[in-house]
């Protein structure tokens, strides 16, 4: 597969199969995070994986009970605590877990392995579970595991209502 056609057929997955991930596709899953590019390269994020039941059902809880959360055989959990705002005035800590997060994405696919990207949690409610310290904000939380269905597909814009050519024009 290459990185085209995995662009093309990632979904987002929200069902699991009860089986494990081979550690070596866990590693080169997190080594696509390490790889990808940064603001300076601070490389500010933190990656927890949870594997733990009690774990897991707590953090299922903190995103409105839904259970496919836990069912996963593995949720990462991403932090920050990069506080530093570019001279565009764009902040590098959520950019910087977004690159990697993207990364991740894509290697999965290549991998067989589904994930879904979750940003309607309770940051606090996963901050106590997890133990995370003050200092750092919760981005995002992944379930990733094998996928048991294919995800759904979903509308994007055409392309002419994203693109513009040289100055903005009026419509
Ligand atoms: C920043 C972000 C937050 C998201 N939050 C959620 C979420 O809380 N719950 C959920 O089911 N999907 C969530 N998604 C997944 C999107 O719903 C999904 O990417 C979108 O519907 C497009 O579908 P696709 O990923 O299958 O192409 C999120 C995705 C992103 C990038």
């Amino acid at each position: 597969m290459n990185v085209s056609e995995a662009i093309k057929s990632r979904r987002s997955i929200r069902s699991f199969l009860p089986k494990p991930i081979e550690e070596e596709k866990l590693f080169k899953l997190l080594e696509s995070a390490r790889l990808a590019p940064g603001a300076r390269v601070e490389q500010d994020f933190k990656m927890v994986l949870v594997t733990d039941d009690d774990l897991k059902n707590e953090l299922a809880f903190a995103y409105d009970g839904r259970k496919f959360l836990a069912e996963a055989p593995v949720v990462l959990v991403m932090c920050y605590n990069n506080k530093r705002i570019m001279l565009c005035g764009e902040p590098v800590g959520p950019i910087d877990c977004a690159i990697p997060m993207s990364f991740m994405l894509l290697e999965a696919e290549e991998l067989g392995l589904g994930m879904c990207w979750l940003g309607a949690f309770r940051a606090d409610e996963v901050k106590r579970v997890l133990e995370i310290p003050e200092e750092y904000k919760v981005f995002a939380m992944v379930p990733i595991g094998y996928p048991a269905d294919n995800g759904y597909p979903t509308k994007r814009k055409k392309i002419e209502d994203l693109v513009l050519y040289n100055k903005w024009q009026k419509k």
